[in-house]
């Protein structure tokens, strides 16, 4: 999979790209991340890349113009153009688990006020990673790249994926490690017991506990 990000503010994307999974993931190989500063496809002999809004108000507006350049040079058929945006539809797991199977996604991360209507034109899909409003898409732009490369095969172990929170709208069971007693804090019993059955049943149970007291809202929808 490839992955290029469209932003002014390259270095936010340094250390995300440079540490841990993501990092091991690009030298696996699994993706290829290409940060793009739009700037450099500024028509304008100051490559300015804002402007004041047409209408009045607060504020500065990103000119359409660098991003409709950038993605004539960039963009192929197997392309998936996203825009960062509040007004987007909400980014869930089930989202990056149809992300992941995209060879080429292209996140566009706007700032100011946001970036000319005109390039809805050359979008796919408006994703918000919530009801809040963030100074840039770049943050947004990280959560999601990491949601969906994770997901790549390869880049995690299986297993590690097989029970997670929202696979089967379900929350994941507590976990615990050494010691097995901490201030007086004891592991529950029955994960040291060995009985591998015994274990299962219990976080079954684990998991429509927890999921019934944080997400009754994700019980809603299940028919079990
Ligand atoms: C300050 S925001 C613009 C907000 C816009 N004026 C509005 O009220 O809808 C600047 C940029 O940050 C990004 N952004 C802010 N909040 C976001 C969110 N919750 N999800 C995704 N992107 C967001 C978008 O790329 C947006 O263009």
């Amino acid at each position: 999979m490839r992955i290029d990000v469209l932003t002014l503010f390259p270095n936010f994307f340094e250390g995300f790209l440079n540490e841990s999974i993501i990092k091991r993931a690009i030298l696996k190989k699994k993706v290829e991340i290409n940060i793009i500063n739009f700037r450099d496809y500024s028509p304008l002999n100051n490559k300015q890349v804002d402007d004041t809004p047409y209408g009045g108000g607060a504020g500065m507006v990103l000119r359409c113009e660098p991003i409709f350049l950038c993605l004539d040079e960039i963009k192929t058929k197997d392309s998936l153009v996203i825009l960062l945006s509040p007004q987007g539809k909400t980014f869930k797991e089930q989202t990056a688990h149809t992300l992941k199977k995209y060879k080429h996604i292209i996140l566009i991360c706007g700032h100011y006020e946001g970036i000319d209507e005109r390039i809805k034109t050359l979008v796919d899909m408006e994703l918000s990673i919530g009801d809040f409003v963030l100074t840039g898409g770049e943050i947004p732009a990280m959560a999601v790249i990491d949601a969906v490369v994770r997901l790549i095969p390869g880049v995690i172990k299986e297993e590690s994926l097989d029970v997670e929170s929202f696979n089967n709208q379900l929350l994941d069971y507590p976990n615990y490690t050494k010691p097995s007693v901490y201030r007086s804090l004891k592991v529950p019993e029955v994960l040291l017991s060995g009985d591998h059955q015994k274990i299962a049943e219990y976080r079954k149970m684990e998991q429509l506990r927890v999921t019934k007291e944080k997400r009754p809202d994700l019980l809603e929808d299940k028919d079990e």
